[in-house]
C-alpha cells in the first residue's frame, strides 16, 4: 500500500491503473480510523479493484468554535488499518495542498442542507461538498462509499452527484457500534469514563424509536418524544437536535407513509457532540426486505 501527499501522485496513479482497465473505490475520511471506516474500506475492496481512502481533516468543514484543531490524529495507525483492510492508496495531503491560500470557490447546496446538522452547523455541509468534490474530481472513482452514521451527509452526497452529473456510484454503508451499541466515532475519545456511559442514552433512544416504528407506530411525534425522553432521563446529555424527516429531501415529517425516513438526533455529551440515527424504509417492510415496493414482493411474493 502507497501513502502518498499530493493531488499529483493521486493522479497519476489512478491513471495507471485506469491504463491497466482497473476499477477504482473511494473511501473520504478524517482519519482516526475505527472499524467504521475500516467497514467501507472492506465493502470498498470487494466491490473495486483497487481503493484510495483520504485521510485529511478538512478546515472548511469545521466553523470558527469546533474542533479543528483537537480533532484526533494518527496517520501512523490509520495507515495500517488500511492496509489491513485492503485499500491500495492513502491520500494524506497537508491542507495546502487541497486549498490555495486564496481559494474561493465553494459547492453549496440550498436544499437539504439547512435541517439537522445544519442549523447548528451553518457552514458544515458547504465544507463536506466542497472537499468531497474536489477528492472526486482527484480521483475520479467509479464508486464513492460513505456511512449512514452521518446520514445527512450521505444524503447531501447523493444530491450533489445528481445535481451536478459526477459519474460516480454513492454506495451507503450500515452503521459499525460498539458492542454496547455506542455508534463508533473518533469523537468518542473525548469522552470520560462517567460520559462514555451516560452516551449510551443515544443508542439506547435509536433503538426504542426503531422498535417503534417497526411495530407500526407511524405518528413521528409519537415516536421522538420516547426518544427524548430516554435522553432527557440522562443528566450528562443535552439534547441539539431529535427529528423525524423524510431521508430523500431532509423535510420535516410528521406521519410515516411510504417514502423512506430518517431519524436522527445530535446530543451534547458534556461538550462532546454525538450523532446517530435510524432509517425506516417502509417498502423494505412490505416484503422480504429486498427492497421492492408494491403489493407483492418481486421476488418472494409476500
Ligand atoms: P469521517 O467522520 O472521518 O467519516 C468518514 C466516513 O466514515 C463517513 O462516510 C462516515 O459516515 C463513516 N463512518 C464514521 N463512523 C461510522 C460508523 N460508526 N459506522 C459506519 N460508517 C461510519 O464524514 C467525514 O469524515 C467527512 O465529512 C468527509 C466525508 C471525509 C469529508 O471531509
Amino acid at each position: 500500500m502507497q501513502a502518498v501527499t499530493t493531488i499529483a501522485e493521486v493522479r497519476e496513479q489512478v491513471k495507471a491503473w485506469r491504463r491497466e482497465g482497473l476499477t477504482v473505490g473511494l473511501v473520504p475520511t478524517m482519519g482516526f480510523l475505527h472499524e467504521g471506516h475500516k467497514s467501507l474500506i472492506v465493502r470498498a475492496a470487494a466491490e473495486n479493484d483497487r481503493v484510495v481512502v483520504s485521510d485529511f481533516v478538512n478546515p472548511t468543514q469545521f466553523g470558527p468554535t469546533e474542533d479543528l484543531e483537537s480533532y484526533p490524529r494518527d496517520f501512523e495507525r490509520d495507515c495500517k488499518l488500511c492496509e489491513e483492510a485492503g485499500a491500495a492508496l492513502v491520500f494524506h495531503p497537508e491542507p495546502s495542498e487541497m486549498y490555495a491560500p486564496n481559494a474561493c470557490t465553494y459547492v453549496n447546496m440550498d436544499e437539504l442542507t439547512h435541517e439537522l446538522c445544519g442549523l447548528t452547523r451553518p457552514i458544515h455541509f458547504r465544507g463536506v461538498c466542497t472537499v468531497v468534490s474536489k477528492l472526486f474530481h482527484i480521483v475520479c472513482p467509479d464508486r464513492a462509499y460513505f456511512g449512514q452514521k452521518d446520514a445527512q451527509q450521505l444524503a447531501v452526497i447523493r444530491r450533489m452527484v445528481r445535481d451536478l452529473n459526477f459519474d460516480i456510484q454513492i454506495v451507503g454503508c450500515p452503521i459499525i457500534r460498539e458492542e454496547d451499541g455506542l455508534a463508533k466515532s473518533s469523537r468518542n475519545t473525548y469522552l470520560s469514563a462517567e460520559e462514555r456511559t451516560a452516551a449510551l442514552c443515544l443508542s439506547r433512544a435509536v433503538f426504542a424509536g426503531q422498535k417503534m416504528v417497526e411495530a407500526g407506530e407511524r405518528d413521528a411525534k409519537t415516536v421522538l418524544d420516547a426518544m427524548r425522553a430516554i435522553i432527557e432521563a440522562e443528566p450528562l446529555a443535552k439534547i441539539d437536535y431529535v427529528k423525524m424527516v423524510d431521508f430523500e429531501n431532509i423535510v420535516q415529517i410528521e406521519k410515516i407513509e411510504n417514502v423512506p425516513v430518517l431519524c436522527a438526533m445530535a446530543v451534547y455529551i458534556g461538550k462532546t457532540r454525538l450523532i446517530d440515527n435510524f432509517i425506516y424504509d417502509p417498502a423494505e417492510d412490505a416484503g422480504c426486505g429486498c427492497g421492492c415496493s408494491g403489493d407483492s414482493c418481486c421476488c418472494c411474493g409476500a
